[in-house]
């Protein structure tokens, strides 16, 4: 990781490096993640803060060293997503848990929790000279029969970790493309209010 990199954010105001760093290629080198390393990123989802400490998230692990187990998950993407993500070095298909195991209760807060996980993985990917990519783009139906997920869970996202590939500039590939245009973000003053309508910084 360079400080320098085209793709990390230019933050308005100090950040921890690894926020900055962290973003979401389509173009990954197809080579295998180091065990350690991927120990390491599904350590950091586990550790996320979660409602009730429920934890209602559960992860389904392809990695691309087993052809087949990668292909089935391969599989469960739309097509616009394993375009790319059949280079990554892992997919991860999330499950959510929609009910607290204690009393049964809807967990209103269960897609949010699964979202701190991923978030915690794909900042330890960056932390690690990986990165990830998160996609709502999966095929919940085709997860859901390949894998035997029972009612009261749900397929949710995937995540894809692996390790960014170099770009060409002058590129007319449409996803090489994106990999190249500058990233950006709503300032704080529209995404902040002191009540609905008014900025509060
Ligand atoms: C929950 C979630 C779902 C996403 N789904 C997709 C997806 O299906 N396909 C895709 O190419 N990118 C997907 N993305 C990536 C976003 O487009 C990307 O995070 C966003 O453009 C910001 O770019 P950055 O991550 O590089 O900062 C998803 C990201 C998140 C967090």
């Amino acid at each position: 990781m360079t400080a320098k990199h085209p793709k990390h954010a230019a933050p308005g105001h100090s950040i921890l490096p690894v926020i900055a760093e962290r973003w979401s290629p389509y173009a990954f080198e197809p080579r295998p993640v180091e065990r350690a390393k991927l120990l390491a990123c599904l350590e950091a989802a586990r550790w996320a803060a979660s409602s009730y400490n429920e934890q209602p998230w559960t992860f389904i692990l392809a990695e691309r060293t087993d052809a087949a187990a990668f292909a089935k998950a391969l599989d469960c993407l739309v097509e616009g997503n394993q375009a790319w993500a059949k280079n990554v070095g892992v997919l991860l298909l999330t499950v959510v848990s929609r009910t607290f195991v204690k009393n049964g209760k809807p967990n209103a807060a269960c897609e949010h929790d699964v979202g701190l996980a991923a978030g915690n993985m794909v900042l330890q990917a960056t932390a690690l000279g990986l990165q990830g990519h998160q996609m709502i783009g999966i095929v919940a139906a085709k997860v859901r029969a390949a894998y035997q997920v029972p009612d009261g869970h749900d397929p949710l996202t995937a995540i894809a970790l692996g390790y960014p590939a170099a770009v060409v500039a002058g590129t007319t590939d449409p996803l090489a493309q994106r990999d190249l245009a500058p990233r950006g973000r709503k300032p704080l003053t529209e995404i902040v209010l002191s009540t609905w309508g008014r900025p509060a910084l």
